[in-house]
């Protein structure tokens, strides 16, 4: 049993990411304010105090489910202690930095903006965008370097806690398979971006084998490199459209994909859900993790209208009020359920057996 003391080592390590995100954003708008005053931003002050309490009430609640799977052994609590401190340090000057580029191009409406030297050739149109008008989208070392902390400041602190939300039913799916922590069991993560889904799955699962796919090298690069510093066997990342992923039929017992879907274009979200039916083996699990959507969180309708008009996110609003259910139902998948933790919603599909 974990006890108490680091129960309340952890509110705190997450109350400090949460306040240092709040404060980012505030000093951030205000130099915003000062150097370019008549900027396009959404006003972000039009939040009623109740929908304020309510996301306070829902992160609070998602830090109680991240620490009650700590507590039934769904992983250990070294694991939501994790943080790249040294990433931290290296890159959050360069953030600040890069950020008068942001606004600029965020003002012209530059959103397919890459340097010279990003080589564009080869990837699918919808891919190649500023996304959240970041510096070369997803197509440079810089962008993969500061892509961690731009998210952790986003969410308050709380991008691996949500991530961690696969966790409990990946391994109940697997336990239901009877597939065991052992090198036999295959996991994928499509779009594994960075590898801090794969690290916490390495975290709960050590000795399966794991995999990543994703179409960016130097987000792969990046993977590689923090995937480097934990002990064991190193995942095997590849790059790879999500669309047509270079595996076998029935491959892995279970495939996860974590902040994917909303980036991309409806028909594009259904083929890479049939993808991941394709690969994944009869009786096999499926875990998604996503963007809460309208139908399961309406009343924070302002937050996603927010990001949608506030971020360069082109397919944001389609997915809001996509029917996933229905997306995975029809590539095949049955026993699916959802649950929403805080500004994230998973989904969790199974492969019938008969397939
Ligand atoms: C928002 S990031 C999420 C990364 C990671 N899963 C995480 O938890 O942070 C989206 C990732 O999807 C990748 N991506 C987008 N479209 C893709 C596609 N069609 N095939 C493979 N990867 C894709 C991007 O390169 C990027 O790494």
């Amino acid at each position: 049993m974990a006890d108490t003391l680091t129960k309340l080592a952890y509110q705190s390590f997450q109350q400090g990411k949460s306040v240092f995100g709040l404060t980012h954003k505030a000093l951030s708008t205000s130099l915003l304010n000062l150097l370019a005053p008549r900027s396009e931003r959404i006003n972000t002050s039009g939040l009623s105090p109740e929908l304020l309490l309510k996301v306070q009430q829902r992160l609070n609640q998602l830090i109680e489910t991240d620490w009650a799977d700590v507590d039934r052994g769904v992983y250990s609590a070294s694991l939501v202690f994790d943080n790249p401190w040294a990433d931290f340090f290296r890159f959050y000057p360069l953030l600040w930095l890069d950020m008068p580029q942001i606004w600029d191009r965020a003002n012209q409406k530059r959103y397919q903006d890459f340097s010279e030297n990003i080589k564009t050739e080869g990837y699918p149109s919808y891919y190649l965008q500023n996304f959240h008008h970041q510096t070369d989208g997803y197509l440079s070392d810089l962008s993969a370097n500061l892509y961690d902390l731009q998210v952790e400041i986003l969410f308050n602190g709380s991008a691996d806690a949500m991530r961690r939300r696969i966790l409990a039913p990946l391994k109940r799916g697997l336990a239901e398979m009877g597939a065991p922590n052992t090198r036999q069991t295959r996991i994928l993560d499509v779009a594994c971006g960075t590898g801090r889904t794969l690290k916490m799955i390495r975290g709960a699962l050590s000795d399966v084998s794991l995999y990543g796919s994703d179409l960016s090298p130097a987000y792969l690069r990046k993977a590689n490199q923090l995937l480097s510093e934990d002990p064991g066997e190193l995942p095997q990342l590849v790059q790879a459209n999500a669309e047509e992923l270079p595996y076998l039929d029935r491959y892995f017992h279970a495939v996860t994909c974590v902040y994917l879907f909303h980036e991309l274009p409806a028909a594009v979200r259904q083929t890479v859900i049939n993808e991941a039916f394709r690969v994944i083996a009869p009786g096999g699990v499926f875990v998604i993790c996503d963007s809460i959507q309208m139908s399961d969180s309406p009343e924070l309708a302002p937050l996603m209208e927010g990001f949608a008009a506030m971020f360069h996110e082109p397919y944001y609003r389609n997915y809001t009020v996509d029917d996933m259910e229905a997306r995975l139902k029809e590539a095949g998948f049955i026993d699916i359920a959802t649950e929403s933790h805080f500004m994230s919603k998973c989904w969790f599909a199974r492969k019938p057996i008969e397939q």
